[in-house]
């Protein structure tokens, strides 16, 4: 069975981005492979952030993975601070990494604009990232468009310790979506749909009201050819609500533009926000009744336990294989 591994950070809102493009495949893949599911609450610190909102946020996150349909029977999930081999993992990956390789992570760049206030942890995080993967053998990693020059440093990182100290950690392959790997904004389909986006315009968070989300979706810049059509280039606005009418449906991008053809943007919005709000009203419920039960602390509890025996036998290959003297018994 393949090993699969993948992780959200615990800022701002989840939205549907982060759901189309990882945490509704994450339920699917949870049937065919061995699955580890963490939030990776020590990313968040990169930036400044308010500790009772990280603490907050990320049980949050935690908390939808259930609701959206994991099922901890089938998949192991847990806090990434909660298993300390990732850090210790990290440090020594960021002794096989180059600054070059760092330099030219391009969301670094955008993120830290060149501002020198910026913080180390946020330069080094794609190092942090790869120890999530590798320390669990992960073959695969499902992730959006976004993640992929990520995931391309963590199989360098891999090959390239397995070059240098033996063949100790399994080279991991990025599983990206053909659709819905790159959601873009509501109010800028030029852009990716974003947690840290300036307007809450710019994305449906998984928690927003019934009638927030019509409204946002009412609102979603299109064009004025008033013709429902699959064109990302020339028509980036009404093509991105039909890949999330698709997805969430499970009818075909072709079927659609055929049953839309001579009906107006109005009509089709309105029936795509009826869509949104059948898909997320069940997952709102199901949070609100898992929040309030001690179930997801229960799940976190046994799902840290069982990811550090996964991470702790890496490590100890990793440790051996650079030359650490084994800790005295
Ligand atoms: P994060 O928290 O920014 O995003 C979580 C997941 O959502 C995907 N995503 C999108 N997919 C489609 N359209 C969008 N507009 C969109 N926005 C975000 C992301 O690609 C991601 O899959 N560095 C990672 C977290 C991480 C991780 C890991 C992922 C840390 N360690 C190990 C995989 C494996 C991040 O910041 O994702």
């Amino acid at each position: 069975m393949k090993r699969i591994l993948s992780g959200i950070q615990p800022t701002g809102n989840l939205h549907l981005g982060n759901y189309l493009g990882a945490l509704k495949r994450f339920v699917q893949l949870q049937d065919e492979a061995d699955c580890y599911f963490c939030v990776v609450d020590l990313h968040a610190l990169t930036v400044p952030r308010d500790p009772a909102d990280l603490r907050d946020k990320t049980m949050e996150v935690a908390t939808l993975y259930l609701a959206a349909g994991l099922d901890p029977e089938k998949v192991t999930m847990f806090i990434q601070s909660h298993v300390r081999a990732h850090t210790e993992a990290s440090w020594m990956l960021e002794c096989v990494a180059r600054i070059g390789e760092l330099n030219r992570m391009t969301q670094f760049k955008e993120k830290g604009k060149g501002s020198d206030s910026v913080s180390v942890g946020l330069y080094t995080y794609p190092v942090l990232m790869a120890s999530d993967i590798l320390l669990y053998q992960a073959d695969a990693v499902p992730v959006g468009e976004d993640q992929k020059q990520h995931l391309e440093l963590s199989r360098d990182l891999a090959q390239r310790f397995n070059r240098e100290y033996g063949e100790v950690l399994t080279v991991p392959q990025p599983l990206i979506g053909e659709v819905g790997a790159r959601i873009m904004g509501l109010d800028n389909p030029e852009k990716k749909m974003s947690k840290s986006a300036g307007s809450p315009a710019n994305f449906i968070a998984l928690l927003d009201d019934p009638d927030t989300i019509v409204k946002k979706i009412k609102r979603a810049v299109t064009d004025s050819e008033n013709v429902i059509r699959y064109a990302p280039e020339e028509k980036p606005g009404i093509s991105n609500l039909l890949v999330i009418y698709s997805l969430l449906s499970g009818e075909s991008i072709p079927s659609l533009e055929q049953r839309y053809q001579g009906t107006g943007y109005g009509q089709f919005k309105r029936d795509l926000a009826e869509v949104v709000v059948d898909h997320l009203v069940p997952i709102q419920k199901r949070y609100r009744e898992l929040r309030q039960s001690g179930d997801v602390e229960r799940v976190l509890k046994a799902g840290a336990e069982q990811a550090s025996r996964v991470a702790e036998e890496t490590l100890t290959k990793m440790r051996d294989a650079m030359g650490l003297v084994p800790r005295m018994v």
